[in-house]
């Protein structure tokens, strides 16, 4: 694994690294091109859902060859005891009606899959002319909403990760790889 773990301190509380830089600028280069083959002669309209699918978006979009457009939106679970009906509040909304449109719905990780099924389903009922997901992270475990990407980046064991956009409360979102979160390290910025 080339990337190593030293003391920096945006380093503390990893345990490992599971997907080096490398090897992630060189799995999204691939995807790129084959999301931009199959929308090729269509622009789609790219919905990054925030905050964690900000980093694969932004090197996803540079990987492509084609025309695309791109919108964010922002969602929020109401909390443990409506997580199992898999409702989720939007907390920023897309600015412009997608009937018509090809999306292409950009997430960082599939866990549960609860809030995806809910994106989805909101988003399937404004009408567009086709709706597709890329996911760069799949846990393997069996979820509860069966979502099944069209894209998958990487197939990960059931382990807590953050890095490349995944957070955990907002920090690390700026590690250039994927890690291991070990949650009994100290803080990152204790004295
Ligand atoms: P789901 O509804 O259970 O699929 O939850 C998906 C969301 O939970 C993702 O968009 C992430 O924001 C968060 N999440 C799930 N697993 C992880 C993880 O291992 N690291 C960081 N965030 C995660
Ligand atoms: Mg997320």
């Amino acid at each position: 694994m080339p990337t190593s773990l030293d003391d920096k301190p945006l380093h503390r509380g990893i345990e490992r690294v599971l997907i080096s830089e490398q090897a992630l600028a060189q799995r999204v280069e691939e995807l790129g091109a084959e999301i931009a083959g199959h929308y090729y002669g269509r622009e789609p309209l790219m919905i990054g859902v925030l905050t964690g699918a900000f980093v694969f978006m932004s090197d996803l979009i540079r990987a492509m060859a084609i025309p695309v457009r791109v919108e964010f939106i922002a969602v929020s679970s109401y909390g443990l005891a409506t997580e199992t009906s898999g409702v989720v509040r939007i907390l920023k909304d897309l600015s412009r009606p997608i009937e018509g449109e090809h999306v292409l719905l950009v997430e960082d990780i599939i866990d549960s899959g609860l809030t995806l099924r809910y994106l989805l389903d909101v988003l399937h009922r404004r009408n567009p002319a086709s709706l597709s997901l890329a996911a760069l992270l799949h846990k393997e475990k069996a979820r509860a909403a069966e979502i099944v990407p069209d894209w998958v980046g990487f197939t990960i064991p059931d382990e807590f990760v953050v890095g490349y956009g995944l957070d955990v409360a907002e920090r690390y979102r700026n590690l250039p790889f994927v890690g291991v979160y070990r949650p009994d390290e100290k803080p990152v910025y204790s004295s």
